[in-house]
């Protein structure tokens, strides 16, 4: 009764400063309003328009999903597929990283013989969609953008074995009069992902989740960022491309990972591989991604990191929830170590950390009535009847003293009108690496600088 009565107040008191946040002596508590935390179904404008416009070449970033894309897949995918999807994918990186640490099997790059004896689909790839142009004359391709995998590739015609259905006109090589094979002998083709050759021509193949690929000719043609324009820009030509839940009609991936063949790497001597994105917080509002030293790179919180293998490394150092510093032993973070990764939509965290997490959380959500458990996510709310909750902020440490007070659509997850879950879930294994996710890194402008070994944060910028 006491506990209601104070949770009443102060909830009084927050809404009495008309600030969705503020901090009551130590502990800080938002006040969310249910309907902000759920998409709309019409799409809001990006919040800082000008500096979209002014920094050059700056691309939008919207969920494939959301009113914002352009795509119109036949289903959506619902929270519980997402979930799944999350896992795929996170299951996936840590054989991955395993197996670069000899723990594992390999799984990734893979010969188009391997691939091709592959059965059934799973999925796994991010969910947010970019347009680029590609070929003389240019063409407009909605492709996936993952800080997470290193090709770029598209479904290319004749489509030899398959293609899924796509949104627009598959790219058609012929119609492109800058388009060439990147042949075999050659240091490109040497680094691919799967690289095997056929005759003169170097194949590629990569696999994504489990069991969904893209095999093709590695090709290079011009690649438009408006208004700039990469020449002889290497991709994958993909003849045979299966997982269409996964790939749900975008034409391929861009592919900003760290290694040679990457995006970053392959446009270094432009854009410096600094580039920065703001992930939007709801799927019917915009994002964007910039390159270069143009790139926000302003009054940003910095923390050490460390490029590849495969994926951008960095040190989490700990937890606070309602800005109380939870008890975790450093080393629960440092052995694993941590990634960030735009694909991975739910933060993965040593399960001792989320243990430690999700205590602190439900200790301060005991006005509100527990839910069960939902896919990946144990932490869940019934907020039936209510317009607004309070809930406690949630920080996350990196190196370096860099402090990050997550959004409120970083602390929890909608999965319908009335409930919402705890956006962490806690690895099974004290071994297997932490990711950071795309939901607690919506609404930072994200800066990754290679040259610097840095990521720098900075808050609100979309
Ligand atoms: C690229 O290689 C494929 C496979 O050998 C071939 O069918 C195609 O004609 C080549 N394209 C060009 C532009 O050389
Ligand atoms: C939040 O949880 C802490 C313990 O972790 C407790 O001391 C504090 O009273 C709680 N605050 C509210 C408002 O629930
Ligand atoms: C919920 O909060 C918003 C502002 O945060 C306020 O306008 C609205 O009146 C609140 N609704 C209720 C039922 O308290
Ligand atoms: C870390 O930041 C806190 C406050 O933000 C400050 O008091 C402390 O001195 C900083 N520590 C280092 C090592 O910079």
């Amino acid at each position: 009764m006491a506990n209601s009565l104070l949770i009443s107040l102060l909830q009084i008191y927050l809404l009495f400063l008309s600030f969705s946040t503020c901090a009551l002596g130590l502990a800080k508590f938002y006040v969310v309003d249910l309907h902000d935390l759920t998409s709309k179904n019409v799409c809001s404008p990006p919040k800082d328009m000008e500096k979209i416009k002014s920094v050059k070449p700056t691309l939008k970033i919207v969920d494939r999903q959301g009113p914002c894309s352009t795509l119109h897949p036949a289903e959506k995918l619902s929270p519980e597929q997402i979930l799944s999807n999350d896992q795929s994918r996170v299951d996936s990186i840590h054989h991955r990283v395993s197996a670069i640490a000899g723990k594992g099997t390999t799984s990734g790059p893979l010969s188009p013989s391997q691939i091709t004896a592959q059965s059934g689909f799973s999925y796994g790839l991010g969910n947010y969609i970019v347009h680029v142009g590609i070929g003389t004359p240019s063409k407009t391709l909605t492709l996936e953008f993952d800080t997470g995998s290193d090709v770029t590739w598209i479904q290319c015609k004749p489509c030899q074995t398959y293609c899924y259905k796509q949104q627009e006109p598959i790219f058609d090589p012929s119609q492109s009069s800058t388009f060439m094979n990147v042949s075999c002998n050659s240091t490109p083709c040497n680094d691919v992902s799967g690289n095997f050759c056929e005759g003169s021509s170097c194949l590629y193949g990569v696999k994504y989740g489990d069991q969904s690929y893209t095999v093709g000719y590695y090709a290079e043609d011009t690649l438009t960022l408006t208004p700039d324009m990469i020449q002889k820009f290497r991709f994958g030509c993909g003849q045979n491309n299966k997982g269409k839940g996964i790939f749900g009609e975008i034409a391929g991936l861009l592919g900003l990972g760290p290694s040679s063949e990457s995006f970053v790497s392959q446009t270094s001597d432009k854009y410096q591989r600094v580039f920065s994105y703001c992930l939007p917080p709801v799927s019917s509002s915009t994002g964007y991604l910039n390159f270069g030293s143009n790139s926000d790179t302003s009054n940003t919180n910095r923390t050490p990191m460390k490029p590849g293998p495969f994926y951008y490394y960095l040190t989490m150092t700990g937890l606070s929830v309602a800005d109380k510093t939870l008890p975790i032993s450093p080393t629960v973070f440092s052995k694993p170590g941590t990634i960030i990764d735009s694909g991975t939509v739910i933060t993965r965290l040593p399960p001792d950390a989320y243990q430690a997490l999700k205590s602190a959380f439900r200790e301060n959500m005991t006005q509100y009535k527990m839910a069960q458990s939902y896919s990946i996510l144990d932490t869940c709310y019934d907020f039936t009847g209510f317009d607004n909750v309070t809930i406690p902020s949630v920080g996350v440490q990196f190196e370096n003293n860099v402090s990050l007070d997550l959004d409120s659509n970083g602390i929890l997850y909608p999965i319908s009108n009335t409930q919402a879950c705890l956006a962490f879930a806690g690895n099974s294994d004290p071994n297997d690496m932490g990711i950071f996710g795309n939901v607690q890194q919506s609404t930072f402008n994200v800066v990754y600088d290679i040259p610097k070994g840095e990521i720098g944060f900075s808050p609100d910028a979309c």
